[in-house]
């Protein structure tokens, strides 16, 4: 009811600013009452149709980790100076026009569907357009710009924050490491996409070569985390405004990775199972390759079996720049979490070239 009167309300406003607007613009038809401002709503009936389109929207959303993952809105991360611009819906809408470290709104709500698209601005289905600024913006570890089209909306969160000390791999100082959790933060997916170059990872020689993955040059995070649901059908689960390229777990082996978004260049695979298969055989190889850079930081004493850093304010860990550097790629490539799916070759690179350096 409370929502019908909204609506109500808002939409005699929109009726009310179309008859003012008629004075000076060209008058709309008149209605079949013969009173004009029938255009009031023709804005809004691009989208509130009866189609049921934004439900549908709505409710794959409602079962995304944006939502369900406790650590947006109304948590204590959405409350903090500066955590608030990717934890909550009014610290992104500052951080995307260029304002970082904002304080926290009064109420900090959950990204929603105003946080990404622009509703309500023009009324018209031109609202659908992301708040993002057209080319995307500097990554905050290193400047450096990567214009992944669409997916632009996700890399201003899905990005690293500068980790403290930064290094400098030309100079033969040490440096001193005081936080367990030194590193790029929870969600460097859109640097590790970015890849070569741009990543703000440390690129350190070594025998392999710094390549992007066609993952990296031809596919985007919407490609594959927002590609049709395959099989979710009822549940929303998969694919579409979920954002969930995969649903399950791999430990009770009831993952299921969505074929949808990788069916157009991996073609052999026509279904969830046989993609899933697929990830489950990568995704094996690539856990003993992240294991043995984590070995080599454990038996430096650097990281421990948890993957912690070995530091604190009290008792830092100082250590030389390529090995501060070897510490940062592995943090890199675990937080980026897909297992080194998302740039194959380019994280395959920064753990051989880091073993390399450690050794
Ligand atoms: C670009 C598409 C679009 C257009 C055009 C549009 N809306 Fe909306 N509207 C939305 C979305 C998206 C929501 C949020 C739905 C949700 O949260 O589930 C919304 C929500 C609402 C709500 C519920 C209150 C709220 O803020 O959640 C009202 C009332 C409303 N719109 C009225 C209007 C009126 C009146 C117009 C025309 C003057 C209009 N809308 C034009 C997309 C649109
Ligand atoms: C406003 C910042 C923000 C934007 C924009 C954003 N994300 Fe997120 N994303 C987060 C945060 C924060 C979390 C963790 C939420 C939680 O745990 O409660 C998250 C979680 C996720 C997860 C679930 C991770 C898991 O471990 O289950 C996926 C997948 C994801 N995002 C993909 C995307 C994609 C794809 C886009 C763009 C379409 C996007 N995100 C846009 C901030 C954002
Ligand atoms: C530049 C954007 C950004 C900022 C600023 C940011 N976060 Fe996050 N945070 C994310 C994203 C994106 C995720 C989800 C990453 C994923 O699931 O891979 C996340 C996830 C988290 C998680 C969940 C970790 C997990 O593994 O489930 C915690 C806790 C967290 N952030 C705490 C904080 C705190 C505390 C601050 C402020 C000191 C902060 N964040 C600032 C983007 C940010
Ligand atoms: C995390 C960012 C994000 C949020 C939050 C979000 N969207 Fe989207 N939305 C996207 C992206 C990215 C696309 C483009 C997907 C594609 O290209 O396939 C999109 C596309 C759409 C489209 C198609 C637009 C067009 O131009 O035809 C609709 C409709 C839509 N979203 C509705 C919603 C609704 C309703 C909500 C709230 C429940 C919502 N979105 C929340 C990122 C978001
Ligand atoms: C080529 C397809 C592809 C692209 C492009 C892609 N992802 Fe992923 N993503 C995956 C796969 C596959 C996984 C691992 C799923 C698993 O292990 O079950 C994954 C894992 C993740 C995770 C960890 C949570 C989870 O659901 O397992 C997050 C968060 C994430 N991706 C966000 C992003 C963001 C943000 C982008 C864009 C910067 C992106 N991804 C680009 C395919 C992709
Ligand atoms: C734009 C084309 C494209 C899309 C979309 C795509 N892939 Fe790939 N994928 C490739 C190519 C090409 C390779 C091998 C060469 C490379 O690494 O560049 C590859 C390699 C892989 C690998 C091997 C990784 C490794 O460690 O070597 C896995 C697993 C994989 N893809 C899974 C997926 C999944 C899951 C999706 C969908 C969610 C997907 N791909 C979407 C083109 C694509």
């Amino acid at each position: 009811m409370k929502r019908l009167l909204n609506f109500l309300a808002i939409f005699s406003l929109g009726a009310m600013i179309c008859i003012s607007c008629t004075k000076e613009g060209p008058q709309g038809a008149p209605g079949e009452d013969g009173i004009d401002g029938t255009d009031g709503t023709a804005g809004c009936i691009q989208c509130h149709t009866n189609n049921e389109n934004m439900r549908i929207k709505s409710t794959e959303w409602a079962v995304s980790g944006h939502v369900t993952g406790g650590h947006m809105g109304g948590s204590t991360y959405a409350s903090r100076d500066g955590c608030t611009d990717c934890h909550s819906s009014q610290g992104y809408q500052l951080a995307v026009m260029g304002s970082w470290d904002n304080t926290p709104a009064d109420k900090p709500l959950s990204a929603n569907c105003y946080t990404c698209h622009q509703i309500h601005e023009t009324y018209t289905s031109d609202d659908w357009a992301f708040r993002t600024p057209d080319g995307g913006m500097p990554f905050l570890t290193n400047g450096e710009t990567s214009d992944q089209g669409s997916s632009n909306t996700c890399i201003v969160c899905h990005q690293s924050r500068v980790a403290e000390p930064i290094l400098d791999l030309a100079s033969s100082d040490n440096v001193s490491i005081t936080s367990s959790r030194y590193g790029p933060h929870h969600g460097p997916q859109g640097n590790m996409i970015a890849g070569m170059g741009l990543s703000g990872a440390y690129e350190l020689s070594g025998t392999m070569n710094y390549v992007n993955s066609t993952h990296a040059t031809d596919a985007s995070c919407i490609t594959c985390h927002m590609a049709s649901g395959a099989g979710s059908g009822g549940n929303y689960e998969l694919g579409g405004h979920s954002n969930n390229v995969a649903v399950g777990s791999w430990d009770d082996d009831s993952r299921e990775v969505n074929v949808n978004g990788c069916i157009a260049c991996h073609s052999e695979f026509t279904d969830n199972d046989g993609i899933t298969a697929f990830v489950a055989g990568a995704r094996a190889t690539n856990l003993g390759l992240i294991d043995d850079l984590q070995q080599e930081l454990i038996a430096l004493g650097y990281v421990d079996e948890d993957g912690d850093v070995v530091a604190s304010g009290g008792s830092p860990l100082v250590v030389s720049q390529a090995h501060a550097a070897a510490i940062y790629n592995f943090k890199f490539i675990t937080e980026d979490k897909s297992i080194l799916i998302h740039n194959p070759k380019y994280a395959k690179a920064l753990i051989q070239n880091s073993i390399e350096a450690l050794q």
